[in-house]
């Protein structure tokens, strides 16, 4: 009994050895937010995008309007993207967050397309749609 306690204690302290805790992520970010601002003279950007001032970023930096309204679908692929991102809201910059408005006419459909490093949520509001995954 004795035998079989010590080699359970020295297994496991062998395999807590062997192993280590692993995780994979981005690095923090440098600070809480850095709200995009265009300027050309520039030479230092965080994400391709310059920060604006934090002394100066307001809340309208950080709002968008319009998700509510229906896209045109009157096209080849019967669907269209409304896409909030940095580019038109500056304060997202560095947050790795966007979302999108898709809407579909019957039989619409949007390409195969990749995100890399995103996570994509999909929210059906109304109808049903088919959506598929490859590696
Ligand atoms: C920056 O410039 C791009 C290209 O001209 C434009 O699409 C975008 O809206 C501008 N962003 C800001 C925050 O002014
Ligand atoms: C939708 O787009 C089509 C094709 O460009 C256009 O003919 C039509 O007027 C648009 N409809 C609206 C409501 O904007």
């Amino acid at each position: 009994m004795a035998l079989s306690l010590k080699f359970l204690v020295v297994t496991t302290a062998i395999l807590a050895l062997a192993s280590s805790p692993s995780t994979a992520s981005d690095p923090s970010p440098l600070q809480d937010f850095c709200v995009a601002v265009n300027d050309s003279k520039a030479t230092v950007f965080v994400n391709g995008k310059v920060c604006k001032d934090p002394k100066l970023v307001t809340a309208d930096d950080f709002f968008r309007s319009g998700l509510n309204k229906p896209g045109n679908t009157s096209n080849q692929l019967g669907s269209v993207v409304t896409a909030v991102n940095v580019n038109n809201l500056p304060g997202l910059n560095t947050l790795g967050i966007s979302v999108a408005r898709i809407d579909f006419a019957r039989r619409g459909l949007n390409p195969p397309h990749t995100h890399p490093r995103g996570t994509e949520v999909l929210v059906v509001l109304k109808g049903k749609l088919i959506s598929s995954f490859s590696t």
